[in-house]
């Protein structure tokens, strides 16, 4: 079918096509950076705008009101998502698009077989368009199931810790045995099954689908909730697989380029999020990490040795202090504590005190989280530093305050070669003069397990919610 833009040469096509991957790339380069990531988002956007308009009036997919309608919904519910989602709730937000996009590929894909076959029959059911479609469909259809789970996992509507599941490991392979079964009839027989009034809908392709999708499902429901946004991560890279394979059933470039771009970046990013938490990913996929303690575990660890502490008593130590360093965590995020931290910051800075901020690469739930909430205060780039430049200052630093962090500053990955997170880089806020924690407890983190720093000679804690807390020290540094 042809478009309104079909009378111009086929090369403006593709070069469009080409302006929006560079766009893409240029996009994907700036945000290694949270100092351009914002203008790398943008620069996204806009390739992805313009391959989706010039694909749009090239081909006449759909009736055009049809098409329009569906671009205005899309558009509404997408605009919506952006602005009401709350930046706690982003890695979930992400997993579902990962999965819508795995699950579109492999409905492309299947739809383009379907088409196809319409149209000339089995013979033009090639063994590039079906072994690509296949691959589109299995990688499309884990990615879109196993992306709802990971994504239920974080909203807490799917059980976060490990579920097993019975028979586990014999299911995973008797589904995975199963897609590519069907993939081998689609491809050596595209019509095996395929008997009137089925033929047309090439039913290989969908019981590959149904095997894939049920597939995802049990990869992903046994992955203990804490190791969920590395999965997402994963996830991530496989719905850009899905959409380069489906690039190739399409014969569409600009699709391949992306869904290249994606994957890539996908994997790099899964890399990352496993060294910096000192996992592997076979340990992540298989693992079961991030299980509840025993409390009486925790109870042995602090008994009689916790120091705690009032903002009137911190005030006190940050009057004498010349240099102080924030660490933030995941509890700042749920507290939105991001103000008062940054209200805190200007209020020491006023006073002469060096100020700065100790940012772990895996601090809160997502790359770059503490980053984008601090900056969204207005804290400025300079004053956040990474792991390997902050870590050797803690020994002249008078207080550090730990807020709502926690196995990011947990002594026992240098210490315990047995715990889980052992090996895992930490911030090394001890070595500091002072140090300060706040949270609402002494549970433990993302890893469930205990934390000495709290029973330290030089920790005290501050229990409460992270934004009540800093409030409150900014209220009494100000009657100070
Ligand atoms: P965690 O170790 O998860 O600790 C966060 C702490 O925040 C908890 O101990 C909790 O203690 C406290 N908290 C929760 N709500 C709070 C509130 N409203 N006010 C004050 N405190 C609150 O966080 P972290 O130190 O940021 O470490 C991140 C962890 O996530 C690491 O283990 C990392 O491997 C993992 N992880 C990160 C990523 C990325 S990319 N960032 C991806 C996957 C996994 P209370 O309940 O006592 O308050």
């Amino acid at each position: 079918m042809t478009g309104v833009l079909s009378f111009a040469p086929e090369w403006v096509l593709q070069t469009v096509y080409l302006v929006a991957g560079v766009l893409f790339i240029q996009g994907l380069r700036d945000m290694t950076h949270p100092r351009t990531a914002t203008r790398g988002n943008k620069i996204s956007a806009a390739g992805m705008m313009l391959a989706v308009l010039v694909t749009v009036l090239w081909f006449e997919i759909l009736d055009p009101l049809i098409l329009a309608a569906a671009l205005l919904v899309g558009g509404a519910v997408g605009g919506w998502l952006a602005v009401s989602v709350e930046t706690t709730e982003m890695p979930q937000l992400v997993g579902l698009f990962n999965g819508f996009g795995g699950g579109a590929s492999a409905l492309v894909a299947g739809a383009e077989l379907v088409d196809q076959f319409a149209v000339s029959g089995a013979a033009s059911l090639s063994i590039e368009l079906t072994s690509t479609a296949a691959i589109a469909g299995i990688i499309g259809s884990v990615t879109f199931w196993g992306s709802l789970v990971a994504a239920g996992k974080l909203h807490g509507v799917v059980g976060g810790s490990p579920i097993s599941v019975n028979a586990g490991h014999a299911v995973k392979i008797l589904f995975f045995l199963s897609a590519i079964l069907a993939g081998l009839f689609l491809i050596v027989q595209p019509s095996f099954l395929g008997a009137a009034p089925m033929a047309d809908w090439i039913p290989s392709y969908w019981v590959l689908v149904a095997a894939a999708s049920v597939l995802g499902v049990f990869l992903v429901l046994p992955i203990g909730g804490a190791d969920t946004p590395v999965v997402i991560a994963l996830l991530n890279s496989y719905s850009g697989l899905a959409a380069a394979t489906t690039g190739f059933v399409l014969g569409n470039s600009v699709l391949i380029i992306a869904g290249t771009l994606v994957g890539a970046s996908g994997l790099i990013l899964t890399v990352i999020m496993c060294d910096s938490m000192n996992r592997s990913l076979t340990n992540v996929l298989f693992g079961g990490f991030g299980e509840d303690t025993d409390s009486e575990t925790l109870d042995n660890v602090y008994d009689g040795n916790i120091t705690e502490t009032s903002p009137e008593e911190i005030v006190m130590l940050l009057d004498t202090a010349q240099r102080v360093v924030i660490v933030p965590g995941y509890g700042m995020a749920v507290a939105q504590a991001q103000h008062a931290v940054a209200e805190l910051v200007e209020l020491l800075e006023d006073n002469d005190v060096e100020v700065e901020f100790g940012i772990h690469p895996v601090a809160g739930r997502m790359p770059g989280h503490m980053n984008a909430l601090l900056a969204e205060a207005d804290v400025s780039y300079d004053k956040m530093r990474e792991l390997e430049e902050v870590n050797p200052t803690f020994s002249r630093t008078d207080v550090v305050i730990v807020t709502g962090a926690n196995d990011v500053v947990n002594p026992k990955a240098n210490t315990d070669d047995s715990s889980p997170i052992a090996g895992m880089p930490v911030l090394n806020v001890d070595e500091a003069q002072s140090v300060v924690v706040n949270k609402r407890s002494l549970s433990p983190g993302f890893s469930g397990i205990p934390n000495p720093l709290f029973a330290r000679n030089n920790t005290s804690m501050l229990f409460g919610d992270a934004k009540d807390s800093m409030q409150g020290l900014v209220n009494d540094y100000k009657e100070s």
